[in-house]
């Protein structure tokens, strides 16, 4: 069995990191247009990686939770073969052992040259001086997809949430597309599908089943029901 597997926010969230669009979230607090799309760069980078610096900061003293390892098990020791794709710029898939994690949505913890491509390891404070250590010339900013730009992946991602048997969507809201129209995608394949979320999405009708409650916990007792079949 092909399980695809999509994380948002929500599974970080117990490893203290915010999430986006629940009650205090980050775009409560902030404007996305300011910090998350090209035009915000360039009108004012030094706000734009004063976030990201600061958001590496708290994902670099972040721990995976269950969840995460919950997920990794399941990747390593199962019989299914598991697509791992996430939206989320931190690196705790990584960390819980997980591996290949699909990155839709880019890292924060890499550096993305806006001239070339050449990426880098991204340095704890990102400045508007910094530039491409390749080509020299290019402006350096955070490898992360902002709003009006393509998500990453899209060749390898399509292909196995369309043939999938079993796409799990976990912590999203399922707002930001073209990731919240993925469940419809899995249906259209023939998929069975499952949301796993604190409480009901905005797409949790166009799912098949779900189970709500922190991923800390609703995941792994998902992933020992899997292991145990
Ligand atoms: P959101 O902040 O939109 O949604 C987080 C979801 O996680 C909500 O549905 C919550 O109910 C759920 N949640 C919160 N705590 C949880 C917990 N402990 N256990 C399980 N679920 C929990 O985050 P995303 O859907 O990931 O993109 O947001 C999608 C994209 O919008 C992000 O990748 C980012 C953002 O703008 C870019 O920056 C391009």
């Amino acid at each position: 069995m092909h399980i695809a597997i999509l994380t948002g926010a929500g599974i970080s969230a117990e490893s203290g990191l915010g999430t986006f669009r629940d009650k205090g979230g980050l775009w409560e607090r902030h404007d996305l247009n300011d910090l998350a799309t090209p035009e915000g760069f360039a009108r004012n980078p030094t706000m734009v990686h004063d976030f990201y610096n600061m958001r590496r900061q708290t994902v670099r003293a972040a721990q995976p939770n269950p969840a995460h390892h919950g997920l990794a098990r399941l990747q390593k020791h199962s019989q299914y073969k598991v697509t791992l794709i996430t939206q989320n710029v931190d690196d705790l898939h990584e960390r819980a052992g997980s591996d290949p994690v699909i990155h839709m949505h880019g890292t924060h913890l890499v550096a993305l040259c806006a001239a070339c491509a050449h990426r880098w390891p991204a340095p704890a404070r990102m400045q508007p001086q910094d530039r491409c250590p390749a080509c020299g010339d290019g402006v350096a900013r955070p490898d992360v997809v902002w709003f009006g730009e393509t998500p990453y992946h899209m060749d390898e991602i399509l292909p196995a949430i369309a043939g999938c048997d079993l796409f799990v969507a976990i912590g999203t809201s399922g707002t930001v597309y073209p990731a919240a129209g993925f469940v419809e995608l899995a249906r259209e394949g023939g998929a069975e599908t499952l949301e796993l979320n604190l409480e009901p999405s905005d797409r949790a009708s166009a799912f098949h089943a779900a189970r709500f409650g922190p991923a800390s916990q609703v995941v792994p007792t998902w992933v020992d029901e899997l292991l145990s079949r």
